[in-house]
């Protein structure tokens, strides 16, 4: 452990602990933009520059590992003037976007402006200059290069986190910007674009948008598949029409393509909320007590007439270890059956591509009817 002081205030850390790391474990702020806690810091922004005495000039607090007796200071005049003039070099190119930008109410680059009191931009362009085309890979992401601070968030995720190295930093100077290096590459999880601070990167599948104060945040387990990992969906006059990861959920914050991208089925109008029974020939919406209650007593029944040999189960693969488990015990020990399946097994991958490449699409194309005979 490292014993330091930051603001007067003597604190113990783990040795191998930055400043920052060291300030915000103990509830001292200071303001970041480049850096964030799940990626290598990279200290490009020089917003968290503070003073560390014995030192001549002030230091990156993302950057700078603590030492024993170490002694900073992280607010001062000239911490503040060298902070906005930080902020006024990235801003130098920066579109007055903010009104239909997004991130606007939440954007890192937005708070930073109002938290550092810039009220004057004293540096301008002799000619401003395009970063480019506004476009990513493909048509879930879009890229608005004059939003882009260059933090290098995104590429630092799409090759820390996701491992993929679809993209990059191209070019240099005003004319630097982030491109795809390899569309193939890229498996669509989106970790890209939470992370990036500002309204750069942008999913563009809701055709709604609605500020942060306009929203209804809820917290909720991703529903396509077993993992169980933690979604925060953004709601807006009862449509969901956004999707974040919760750092302190499953997955710290990583998401699928499915659970970032994949949630307009939520909002479809024929969307089954209730379980559905047929009647009269007809399917008819029921509470969940009426549909078990039909369903124990049909189980009841088939066990009474053909035994437990004549009951199976189909699993959901979308069920958790958990609920596999549970259902497993329950047909064999309470109805008295080994018959079950589903298509959560090892070879599913296998199986998938086997049909992919045979019918050309990884689930059998066949009616229930077509089951049937
Ligand atoms: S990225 Fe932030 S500062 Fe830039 S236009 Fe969008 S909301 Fe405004
Ligand atoms: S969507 Fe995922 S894989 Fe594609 S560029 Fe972004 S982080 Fe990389
Ligand atoms: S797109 Fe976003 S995360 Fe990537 S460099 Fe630009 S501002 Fe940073
Ligand atoms: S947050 Fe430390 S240099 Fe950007």
């Amino acid at each position: 452990m490292v014993t330091l002081k930051i603001d007067g205030k003597e604190i113990t850390v783990p040795e191998g602990s930055t400043i920052l790391e060291a300030a915000r474990a103990n509830g001292i702020h200071i303001p970041t933009l480049c850096y964030h806690p799940r990626l290598a810091p990279i200290g490009s922004c020089r917003i968290c520059l503070v003073e560390v005495e014995g030192l001549e000039g002030p230091v990156a607090a993302c950057t700078t590992y603590v030492q024993e007796g170490m002694v900073v200071r992280t607010q001062s005049e000239e911490l503040l003037r060298l902070r906005q003039e930080a902020l006024k070099l990235i801003l130098i190119n920066h579109p007055l976007d903010c009104p239909q930008c997004d991130m606007a109410g939440e954007c890192q680059l937005q708070n930073l402006v109002f938290e550092l009191g810039l009220d004057k931009q004293d540096y301008s362009l002799r000619e401003a200059k395009e970063r480019g085309p506004k476009d990513f890979t493909n048509p879930l992401i879009r890229y608005w290069p004059s939003r882009c601070v260059l933090c290098l968030r995104c590429v630092r995720a799409d090759h820390e986190i996701v491992g993929a190295g679809a993209i990059e930093l191209e070019g240099n100077g005003y004319e630097a910007r982030i491109a795809v290096k390899d569309e193939e590459l890229c498996i669509l999880c989106g970790e890209c674009v939470r992370v990036c601070p500002v309204g750069a990167l942008t999913e563009r599948t809701s055709p709604v948008r609605a500020r942060p104060w306009q929203r209804e945040e809820i917290t909720t387990t991703c529903p396509p598949c077993s993992l169980g990992c933690q979604l925060r969906l953004k709601v807006f006059e009862g449509k969901v029409i956004g999707v974040g990861g919760p750092e302190e959920g499953l997955g710290k914050g990583s998401l699928c393509q499915r659970g970032f991208f994949g949630f307009d089925f939520l909002n479809h109008p024929e969307r089954i909320r209730k379980p559905l029974l047929r009647k009269d020939g007809s399917l008819v919406e029921v509470e969940w007590s009426e549909a078990l209650a039909v369903i124990a007593a049909n189980v009841n029944r088939i066990l009474l007439d053909d035994g437990p040999q004549a009951v199976g189960g189909i699993l959901s693969a979308r069920l958790t270890n958990e609920e596999a488990y549970l259902i497993g015990r329950f047909m064999r020990e309470v109805v008295g059956t080994s018959n079950l399946d589903s298509s959560a097994r090892f070879n599913l991958e296998h199986y998938r591509g086997a049909l992919q490449g045979a019918v050309g699409r990884p689930y059998l194309p066949l009616s229930l009817e077509e089951v049937r005979s």
